[in-house]
């Protein structure tokens, strides 16, 4: 979608729709919105006396102006309580407006900014806003439909208008840095999207290597003799079933560059989890092609950082396995030595994740990481104590809670933290092994946070469970049903404001 910021005033603006707004229980309304209410004679103030328009956040309302203004449709979207306004009511808005234009059929949308006035909104911030819930809820994936179900003629572009002509060029690097982000969630999202027969592990390692040339990333990628070599026996031994040989690719931004801050991102990428040996159940396997969503958002996030050219060194390590059961398998019972000499007793062969996490962690220390962070589908548990609203943390570091914190309170992107208290590191004790890779049922939400701190080196670290939230059955705001795409606009935010 092509995305434009003009300096004009929105009663002279020729589009097929036209979207203005209003906060809860206001009856005058003012602004662009006002200016639009008086060239239409009232209209906007007739709906709301009337009580078909009250303001309320997401609602929309259709005007046809019948030549009062150039505008075919005018859409007046509600931004609800100004009070409580913030940029996740601003991309909610954003999102209930363009999928009302859709479904009318407009083939272009032109906008007023939400909040950037009353609602108190940094102008950047709330342009951003508007480009991602615009962008994110229009995502659909019709690759392997002949004819797409979603609309096929949705909006084609997307025109900010703004009158103060002092304020375009802020709001142009807003939108900048919002297209390039919605469009970081929507790589990601194709990813996770793509069927697990497609999206093996070499062809994900493709795909990352085709971004990476895009956008300017250095890209590496270990495969068995490399990952042998290396001694990772852990991601070697969820490999052992599957004929897709494993691929662990490494990406790195401002590679080489010591003066500035390293920080390492690590995703889970399994591309298809059966469970190996310790299979799956039907009913819930066919889920877990989203497996390595984790990954994809790395990914994802990298190609942001490249594109934004943050002032970091930032590196993606993803590795790409497929846990397969077969003759040749791991087993529960197997020990398994890793990167770092650590050894891990195996109970369960779908606790497989972990174990692929625990080789690219010990890879990371390498790197001297200012800081690491791994995102990952990893419990069902996650799912259990959260739901999906909130991705579980664990880390060994307040400064770096504070920092995720900051960035989930303005993506909306939420995360609540969990304890990484050793007691916790009793329930995975081994009898053979330093750890075993499952610990039971009761608390297997920490625990599985205390097998990957078994395997971090020292530095400062993060762990994500982000297992419930990177598929949505039920669309929601400006994610559709299927892969949400969570954790790429945390993870950008927060190096962002990394300085
Ligand atoms: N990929 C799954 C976790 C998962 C479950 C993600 C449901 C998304 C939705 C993971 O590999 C897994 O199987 N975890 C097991 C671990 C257990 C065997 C210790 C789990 O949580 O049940
Ligand atoms: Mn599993
Ligand atoms: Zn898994």
């Amino acid at each position: 979608m092509d995305v434009r910021v003009v300096q004009g005033n929105v009663t002279e603006f020729t589009t097929d729709a036209l979207v203005v707004n209003l906060f809860q229980g206001v009856k005058v309304p003012g602004g662009a919105t006002g200016a639009v209410d008086k060239a239409l004679n009232g209209a906007i103030r007739e709906l709301i006396e009337a009580g078909d328009l009250d303001g309320t956040l997401g609602q929309v309302v259709v005007l046809y102006p019948r030549g009062a203004i150039p505008a075919r449709r005018v859409l007046v979207v509600g931004l609800g309580d100004a009070e409580k306004f913030d940029l996740e009511a601003a991309r909610r808005a954003a999102a209930a407006a363009a999928r009302k234009a859709r479904e009318l059929g407009a083939r272009d949308l032109a906008s007023i900014v939400h909040g950037a006035g009353v609602g108190n909104l940094d102008a950047k911030d709330a342009v951003q806003a508007l480009v991602e819930g615009t962008l994110l809820a229009l995502y659909t994936f019709p690759k392997y439909q002949q004819k797409p179900v979603e609309e096929p003629k949705g909006p084609r572009t997307l025109t900010v208008v703004e009158f103060s002509a002092a304020k375009i060029p802020l709001l142009e690097e807003g939108a900048r840095v919002g297209r390039i982000i919605a469009e970081s969630v929507a790589f990601t999202r194709n990813l996770v999207m793509e069927p697990p027969n497609i999206a093996t592990p070499a062809e994900l390692a493709r795909r990352a290597k085709v971004m990476a040339e895009e956008v300017g990333l250095r890209y590496q990628v270990l495969t068995d003799p490399e990952l042998k070599e290396l001694g990772m026996g852990l991601l070697l031994g969820v490999a052992q079933g599957s004929a897709n040989r494993p691929h662990f690719v490494i990406l790195e931004h401002n590679a080489g560059r010591e003066d500035l801050p390293t920080i390492v991102l690590v995703g889970k990428g399994i591309t298809f989890d059966t469970g190996g040996i310790s299979l799956k159940k039907p009913e819930e396997m066919w889920r877990m092609k989203h497996d390595m969503a984790g990954a994809a958002a790395v990914l994802g996030a990298m190609r942001a950082v490249a594109l934004l050219d943050l002032p970091l060194h930032v590196v993606g390590l993803t590795p790409f396995v497929e846990n397969m059961p077969d003759g040749n398998a791991y087993r529960p019972a197997d020990v398994l030595r890793g990167v770092n000499g650590k050894t891990a007793e195996i109970i369960n062969t779908d606790a497989e994740g972990r174990l692929i996490l625990a080789d690219a962690l010990g890879y990371a220390a390498r790197f001297n990481p200012d800081a690491v962070i791994d995102m990952a589908t990893l419990t069902g548990s996650q799912g259990i104590a959260l739901g999906d609203v909130a991705s579980a943390l664990f880390s060994n570091d307040d400064a770096l809670v504070d920092r995720l914190w900051t960035a989930s309170r303005r993506t909306g992107e939420w995360v609540w933290r969990m304890p990484l208290w050793p007691e916790y590191k009793e329930y995975i004790k081994s009898d053979i092994a330093e750890v075993k890779n499952a610990g039971g049922r009761r608390g297997s939400l920490p625990s599985s946070a205390q097998f990957l701190y078994h395997f971090t080196e020292g530095y400062s670290w993060a762990h994500l469970d982000i297992a419930s939230l990177v598929w949505t059955d039920q669309p929601k705001d400006y994610r559709p049903k299927g892969p949400t795409g969570y954790g790429v606009r945390l993870v950008v935010d927060m190096l962002r404001h990394w300085q």
